[in-house]
């Protein structure tokens, strides 16, 4: 079993599609270990894309990140990783796969909507920057 952070970033929590996104999961058979609803500061947004500091979309990236409330999950099933990463499709809605979740609603290659771990290294970072153990619900 593994595990994978899952953000609805501040553009789909302001469209009204955190059901949507969240039943994608469930109906591709993924559990929801761990939720909740956050409202990131300048710093922790930082600090949470720290590997992209030397890019050059890092302070927009950043800004937008902070620009309203977004939904944290733990999301937990096998190679969810991987998975997740094929329900939300591409970084570039433009190059997403019909039927994904970028495809569908992202306006631009910043507000995508979704975010999704990358690789488990990435996934455990992400996940303890979130939630303490106590948090996670194993299911
Ligand atoms: P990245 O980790 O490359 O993509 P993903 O979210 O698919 O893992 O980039 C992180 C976020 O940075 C991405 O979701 C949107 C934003 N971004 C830009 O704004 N411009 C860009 O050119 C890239 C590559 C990413």
């Amino acid at each position: 079993m593994e595990r994978t952070l899952s953000i609805i970033k501040p553009d789909g929590v302001a469209k009204n599609i955190i059901g949507e996104v969240i039943k994608r999961f469930e109906s591709a058979g993924i559990k929801i270990a761990a939720m909740k609803m956050i409202h990131l500061t300048k710093s922790q947004a930082q600090g949470f894309y720290a590997v992209h500091k030397e890019r050059p979309f890092f302070d927009s990236l950043t800004d937008f990140m902070t620009s309203g409330p977004i939904v944290v999950m733990v999301l937990e099933g096998e190679n969810v990783i991987a998975e997740n990463r094929k329900i939300m499709g591409a970084t570039n809605f433009k190059e997403a796969e019909e039927g994904t979740i970028r495809r569908e609603y992202a306006t631009d290659i910043e507000k995508n909507v979704v975010h999704g771990s990358d690789a488990p290294e990435t996934a455990a970072f992400e996940i303890s920057y979130f939630f303490n153990h106590l948090e996670i619900q194993s299911r």
